[in-house]
């Protein structure tokens, strides 16, 4: 990494001298113990290798803070989100920077207004519950499909209000799949067969797909989001192009989809090893009404310190990646122009001086007793911070509650004694193998 200027009195941030494969298939494997060993080694800043070169990752609260907070706009999203994912999101909320994000953020966050989040609650319920109902029992079954069939039929009905025949949601599904997948790839050009290609092929399918519904959407408005951003304006009379509508449409999707899905797998799986606090969540769901309101939400308070430490657990969005626009520091370190940054969440989530015996499933670190989460301001970090801060969190978390509080009263599920999950880091961390459980349907 360049050196700091003479007499700026910052620091240059250290890193291993060559990308080292034993390194990198640790970072694949186990980010937490790598992220460990870069503090032990470096302290509270370093750099690694990823696909496209160095990238610096903060090791301390205060440089994610540095980063999400971005208080003199030195660091952008797009040049580095974009790197990975803008071939396929491209124009997406988050592959937008300075006042144009802001202008677009502005016209969007009217989506997400309480009352339409109450609409999208009433909206979603009936749905939710014939399909969780419906959930088929058994000894091996893979919670993460099930889940994620689940979510992406909720978003395909809420966001686009359509129901499309499963062979018609598979192929929506698979686009975005392919595109996921095509953001990490390490061949980045469309040879045949390669993960690229796929995902060029995928973003074809989407924008086919949103244009092929856009006309209807614009001519009448219905209760979903294509039709409110269609007819969405600013205060001043802005209003989003058929290209705006589309891109934000295929990027929203994309960002409520697999990360709601991860979630809830994720509450899934640590119910499953610690069934005490299934019986308490599932408790607390039987004294709630099973169709809930929009203000019935804050009364699952299990359910919520579950998703939540779910959530510090495994943080389905790994890491907010920047680009340093101009000379900066973080900490006191020299971030030169160009220089690609991520903040990931795994290295707060996992620091011992922010939270007790961190690989542990401790719900109760979230009472108001023990606070852990209050530690720093961004010891918690799933949703990001700053500008960028994820437009659709009370919408995910009222879905993820939604459907686990459906889960709860209709099913039971255990893992056999001494399972452990393994987690696939190579995009965002879904368990390699599905999640599979037993599955019982309650009487
Ligand atoms: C548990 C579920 C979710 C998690 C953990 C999550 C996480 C995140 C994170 C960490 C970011 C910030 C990325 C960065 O700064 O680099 C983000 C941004 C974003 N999220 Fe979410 N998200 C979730 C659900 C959703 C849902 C349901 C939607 C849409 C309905 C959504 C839409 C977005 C959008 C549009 C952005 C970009 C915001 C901007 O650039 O201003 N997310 N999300």
């Amino acid at each position: 990494m360049a050196k700091p200027p003479a007499g700026s009195g910052l620091k240059p941030v250290q890193g291993p001298a060559l990308p080292s494969v034993p390194d990198l298939l640790l970072f694949r494997k186990n980010p937490q113990q790598y992220v460990a060993e870069q503090r032990a080694t470096f302290g509270d800043i370093s750099f690694i290798a990823g696909p496209g070169g160095k990238i610096v990752t903060p090791l301390s609260p205060s440089g994610c803070e540095a980063v999400a907070l971005n208080r003199d706009k030195a660091f952008a999203a797009e040049p580095a989100w974009g790197f990975m994912i803008g071939r396929f999101f491209r124009r997406g909320l988050l592959l937008m920077d300075f006042d144009e994000h802001r202008d677009h953020r502005l016209v969007l966050q009217q989506a997400f207004t309480t009352k339409n989040l109450e609409g999208y609650l009433q909206q979603m319920q009936p749905m939710i519950r014939e399909r969780v109902a419906a959930f088929p029992s058994g000894d091996r079954v893979r919670l993460l499909h099930e889940l994620k069939e689940l979510t992406l039929d909720v978003a395909l009905e809420i966001f686009l209000g359509l129901r499309l025949p499963r062979a018609e949601a598979d192929r929506i599904n698979k686009a975005f799949v392919d595109c996921v997948d095509a953001g990490l790839a390490w061949v980045r050009y469309p040879l045949p067969g390669t993960k690229w290609s796929r995902g060029v092929a995928g973003r074809a399918v989407l924008e086919e797909f949103m244009y092929e519904h856009l006309p209807a959407k614009r001519a009448t408005r219905t209760p979903d989001l294509f039709s409110a951003l269609c007819h969405l304006s600013s205060d001043d009379g802005r209003r989003f192009s058929d290209q705006d509508v589309v891109d934000h449409m295929i990027f929203l999707l994309m960002a409520a989809h697999d990360t709601s899905t991860i979630t809830m797998t994720t509450m899934a799986y640590y119910l499953a090893q610690n069934t005490e606090w299934q019986t308490r969540a599932r408790a607390q769901s039987r004294e709630l009404p099973a169709e809930i309101a929009y203000d019935t939400l804050p009364k699952f308070t299990v359910l919520d310190s579950i998703m939540k430490e779910s959530l510090r657990l495994n943080a389905p969005v790994p890491g907010l990646f920047r680009e340093a626009v101009r000379d900066t520091e973080i900490d006191g370190y020299f971030i030169p122009a160009g220089t690609r940054v991520s903040a990931n969440a795994i290295v707060n989530h996992y620091n011992p001086e922010l939270w007790s015996d961190p690989f542990r499933f401790d719900p109760e670190r979230f009472s108001p007793e023990r606070a852990e989460d209050k530690s720093h301001k961004f010891a918690w970090m799933p949703f990001g911070g700053g500008v960028h801060k994820c437009i659709g969190l009370y919408f995910g978390q009222l879905e993820i509650k939604t459907v686990m509080h459906n889960l709860l009263l209709t099913h039971e599920w255990t893992v056999p004694p001494g399972y452990r999950w393994k987690l696939d880091y190579s995009t965002l961390p879904v368990p390699k193998d599905g999640l599979p459980v037993r599955l019982t349907t309650l009487s």
